[in-house]
């Protein structure tokens, strides 16, 4: 990729770059070859490999916004969870330079068992905020996400859009540089997506590089759309820069 300049983009200037990128998971049969798997190690292969990603390479500029799209299955959660380090690659390289918010399946880093407040420290301690950042952003969390007097409930008793609301309001309140979104939106009513899209650009206003999800490629322009490693690429949708 390069500037408008001519000249290359140095290391810094990009938040994500990935380079000959795969993932393969192993699939068992039975779930009593999982457990001689775990107990042989890699001695002996007791199930089959599933290449979920395979060979992908690109570079997201800092500051850009990128979609992805795909049919089901196509490899775009397991893509963002690359970035976000809860998987790890087969092969290939991938660097990320930057604090990474995320909001990747429903409810995922939340303790269903702990209250709505607990979840905010919790999820806003491991995005790297101190107790005094927290305590900062407290109220606005929680006014943003709308959950009123269910802040001090469990988790679980919420619905999935509280939930995600939630989410959304901790993952954008702590100042990413980027921010990765798997379809997590689509759960919001007219009102909180509507909110939830302006903070989005005031985060790309203020520099932070987003990623986000779609399955259906029907609402974006074609001509953005580019190819995307081979399994996106081969069900026609894949990659759209802006938003
Ligand atoms: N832990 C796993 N073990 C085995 N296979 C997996 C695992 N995680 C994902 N896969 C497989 O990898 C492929 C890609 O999955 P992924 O969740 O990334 O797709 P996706 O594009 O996000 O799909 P969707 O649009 O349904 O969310 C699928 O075929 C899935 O079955
Ligand atoms: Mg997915």
């Amino acid at each position: 990729m390069q500037r408008a300049t001519g000249l290359p983009m140095s290391f810094e200037q990009f938040a994500i770059r990935a380079e000959g990128l795969s993932k393969t998971f192993a699939v068992y049969e039975r779930p009593l070859d999982r457990l001689l798997q775990l107990l042989v190690g890699a001695s002996r292969q007791y199930g089959k490999r599933f290449t979920a990603l395979s060979d992908i390479s690109f570079s997201l500029p800092k500051g850009q916004v990128l979609g992805l799209v795909g049919d089901n299955g196509a490899g775009k959660s397991t893509l963002l969870q690359l970035i976000c380090k809860t998987l790890t690659p087969t092969s290939g390289k991938l660097e990320v330079h930057g604090r990474v918010a995320a909001l990747l399946e429903l409810g995922a880093g939340f303790n269903p068992d702990f209250s709505g407040r607990e979840n905010i420290y919790l999820n806003a301690a491991v995005l790297g905020l101190t107790q005094a950042e927290i305590e900062a952003r407290y109220a606005s969390i929680v006014e943003f996400s709308g959950v009123g007097e269910f802040i001090e409930q469990p988790v679980k008793t919420y619905s999935s859009g509280m939930y995600m609301r939630l989410a959304f309001s901790i993952a954008t309140c702590v100042d990413p540089d980027i921010l990765v979104i798997d379809e997590a939106l689509s759960v919001g009513d007219g009102a909180f997506a509507r909110k939830s899209f302006d903070r989005i650009m005031a985060l790309r206003e203020k520099g932070a590089t987003i990623l986000f999800v779609r399955i259906r490629c029907t609402t974006l322009m074609p001509s953005a759309i580019k190819p995307f490693g081979w399994r996106a690429a081969r069900s026609k949708c894949s990659v759209r820069r802006g938003m």
